[in-house]
């Protein structure tokens, strides 16, 4: 009886685990969806001339592009490895195998965004700041994302 007990709290448990990891395999694809969102709508937009300057709106994109900084390194721990994101696009397991280098990218990102914050004050700041931003999502994702 006890046995039977320790094994169903020993299921239970992982269970939990994987649970827990599924859901930060779903955190990572809502934190990029949120920064292609505010990149694409807001900050390029903005940039293109398909939306009027709005300051306030463009510190928002700005702080959840900068939350996304700091929230990334966290999401692609170990544990993750291996299981499969929903949508077109799959963390490459480079990231595990060259965490230095995931973790260096993450790092020129987040400076990117917080030198864009200081700069981006007018139109044309934006233009030409928001170049700097775009680079390192793109360096990352050459380098560590896959397509589904
Ligand atoms: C440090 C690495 C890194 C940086 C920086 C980064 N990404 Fe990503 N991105 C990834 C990885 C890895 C994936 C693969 C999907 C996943 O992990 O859930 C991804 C996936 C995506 C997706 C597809 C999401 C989906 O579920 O289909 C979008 C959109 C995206 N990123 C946008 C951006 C934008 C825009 C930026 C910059 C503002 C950015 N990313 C910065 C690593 C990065």
């Amino acid at each position: 009886m006890i046995r039977g007990v320790v094994i169903v709290g020993t299921l239970l448990l992982g269970v939990g685990v994987v649970a827990a990891q599924q859901d930060l395999v779903a955190q990572r694809s809502a934190l990029m969806k949120a920064n292609g969102k505010n990149l694409g709508t807001v900050l390029s937009a903005t940039a293109k001339g398909d939306k009027p300057y709005d300051q306030a709106a463009i510190d928002a994109a700005l702080n959840v592009l900068d939350d996304s900084a700091k929230k990334m390194g966290a999401l692609y721990v170990d544990s993750t490895k291996g299981l499969k994101a929903e949508g077109d696009f799959q963390p490459s397991p480079k990231i595990w195998e060259n965490k230095a280098g995931f973790d260096a990218e993450v790092a020129a990102f987040g400076k990117a965004v917080t030198e864009a914050k200081a700069k981006i004050k007018d139109l044309d700041s934006l233009k030409a700041t928001l170049p700097t931003i775009g680079k390192q999502c793109g360096s990352c994702h050459e380098g560590f994302r896959l397509k589904s």
